[in-house]
């Protein structure tokens, strides 16, 4: 096919789905996740391919989640191809090495890491399968997008197997300083494997940073130039650019969606069920990365320390359980329930429950119409590659109220700190009056603040941040760039 315009591939762990079963038959539902929320909108509009694990079922046949998978192609603008795990490799590659590993460590938590030697050769046999999955899907007209921690080697084996594919690299998760990324027992071979991709995008540039001063460690002969959100890395004859590209969200889907008169009403009906007492709002996928406990803590201060906000405020966590078969999970959600029942317990009064949990995925409308009616975003994670929630809280207040309470150790906190609250997670005191600091605002303050959020959302949306990183890809020359820190 010497004509075929260049194609699309997208590999990531997990394709945009999930399966499950309901009276005896294999059903297929949109996946949640900022992954597959980002990447989604860009591969509908562009067509192409995207593989990745489909999930396990308990009872169901490869042939059969092949064969769902095939039919849904006939509505989708894209091609889902599955990789498929054994038992043993999804329990030491995905529940092992991504996330009792490189999750926890990158993410600067020491302590939760398991380091066992197993690991780590699933990741390389896994890593090994989606490339040679992506040999046989692919030709060398494709560009090759992989996505995030679980895929960091598979550009170094896809040069194994001698083939000459485009293929760049984006990393979803913070990439640590030095002194962590030190502590990784493979920390060599994962740098090696990075620099055989031709990109790599990181989401601030304090990751590009990060990135470069541990290929300095590794690579002493590499020639490393680096001039804010750019870098290139030259080794003998061969150049790996690197970039900071920071991920955006269809803004104007969740604007267009929060104008629905149905998700208005919904919204309003939403108020109404809470008596018209101010809403916070938080949504997270139950992880520890989050700071789901300490948030609570904070709010419980909160109501302490103004006890005229009793009976007036009522804060709704949603939160999607997550990973549930690594410990550290299983144990963070016995934590966050008795965190709740305390609160609820010290503080309830009459029909006043201080703290709303809901534990379960919700449809989008359903979403937008929670953020519309929440008069406080509260996004605390204790680090967090970018954070898309914070974005969609903004993108869903078209009415400019609402006022986003924000972690500065979130990587949105770069494009978003002039019009947020800026809290430390760690400091319970500070974000306990950033919440009592948001419920007062005056309406003016609010307003100004969210024009200003909103506007940095919609100007370096998803949509940019693709097109971007697809012409970095290709060696172009980007110029509206965010601020990205530093
Ligand atoms: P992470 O990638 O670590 O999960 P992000 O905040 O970047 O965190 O992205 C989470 C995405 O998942 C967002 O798009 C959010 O809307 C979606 N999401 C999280 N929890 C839920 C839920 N309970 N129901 C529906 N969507 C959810
Ligand atoms: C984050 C990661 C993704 C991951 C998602 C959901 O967004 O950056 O790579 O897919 O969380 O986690 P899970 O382990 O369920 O895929």
């Amino acid at each position: 096919m010497p004509n075929r315009p260049s194609r699309l591939v997208i590999a990531s762990h997990r394709l945009p789905i999930v399966l499950f079963m309901e009276d005896g038959e294999l059903k297929v539902i949109h996946g949640a996740g900022g992954l597959v929320t980002a990447l989604k909108p860009v591969l509908t509009l562009r067509g192409g391919k995207w593989i990745g694990c489909p999930g396990t079922v308990p009872g169901a046949r490869a042939e059969e989640v092949d064969r769902i998978l095939a039919e849904t192609r006939q509505e989708s603008p894209f091609e889902l191809i599955p990789v498929h795990l054994t038992e043993e490799q999804h329990r030491l590659y995905y529940e092992g090495a991504s996330n009792s590993v490189i999750w926890p460590l990158f993410h600067d938590f020491l302590s939760l890491c398991d380091f066992d030697g197993r690991y780590f050769k699933a990741y390389e046999e896994v890593n090994r399968l989606f490339a040679s999955t992506l040999a046989s899907h692919t030709d060398e007209k494709d560009l090759i997008w992989v996505h995030d921690y679980q895929l960091m080697e598979v550009a170094l084996h896809l040069k194994d197997m001698r083939l000459h594919r485009r293929c760049a690299f984006f990393l979803h998760i913070p990439f640590p300083s030095p002194d962590i990324y030190l502590k990784l027992p493979w920390r060599d071979r994962i740098i090696r494997a990075l620099l055989e991709f031709h990109f790599i995008g990181f989401h601030t540039v304090r990751e590009v940073r990060n990135f470069v001063q541990c290929v300095k460690i590794f690579e002493k002969d590499a020639l490393v130039r680096r001039r804010g959100n750019w870098g290139t890395i030259t080794l003998g004859s061969r150049m790996v650019s690197v970039g900071a590209l920071p991920i955006g969200i269809d803004f104007r889907h969740f604007d267009r969606l929060s104008r629905h008169p149905a998700v208005r009403a919904r919204a309003a009906e939403i108020k109404n069920n809470h008596r018209g007492r101010k809403i916070i709002f938080g949504v997270d996928r139950l992880d520890y990365t989050k700071g789901i406990p300490e948030r609570l803590t904070a709010f419980e201060l909160m109501l302490e320390r103004h006890p005229e906000m009793l009976k007036n405020v009522t804060f709704l966590q949603l939160l999607v359980p997550s990973r549930e078969t690594v410990r550290e999970y299983a144990e963070l959600r016995d934590r966050v329930e008795r965190r709740i029942s305390s609160i609820n317990g010290r503080f309830s009064q009459d029909d006043w429950v201080p703290v709303i949990f809901m534990s379960r995925s919700m449809p989008q409308e359903e979403l937008v119409a929670h953020y519309l009616a929440a008069d406080v975003g509260l996004v605390t994670p204790r680090k967090d590659g970018m954070n898309l929630v914070s974005k969609e809280y903004c993108a869903a207040h078209s009415d400019l109220s609402g006022t986003l309470v924000l972690s500065e150790f979130a990587g949105a906190a770069c494009q978003l700190q002039r019009g947020a609250i800026l809290v430390n997670p760690n400091d319970r005191e500070g974000v306990a009056e950033a919440i009592y600091q948001a419920l007062v605002m005056p309406e003016g303050d609010k307003r100004r603040r969210m024009k200003i959020l909103r506007h940095a959302v919609r100007r370096h949306d998803v949509f940019w941040w693709a097109d971007s990183f697809l012409l970095a890809a290709s060696g172009k020359h980007i110029k509206d760039f965010p601020t990205a820190g530093d």
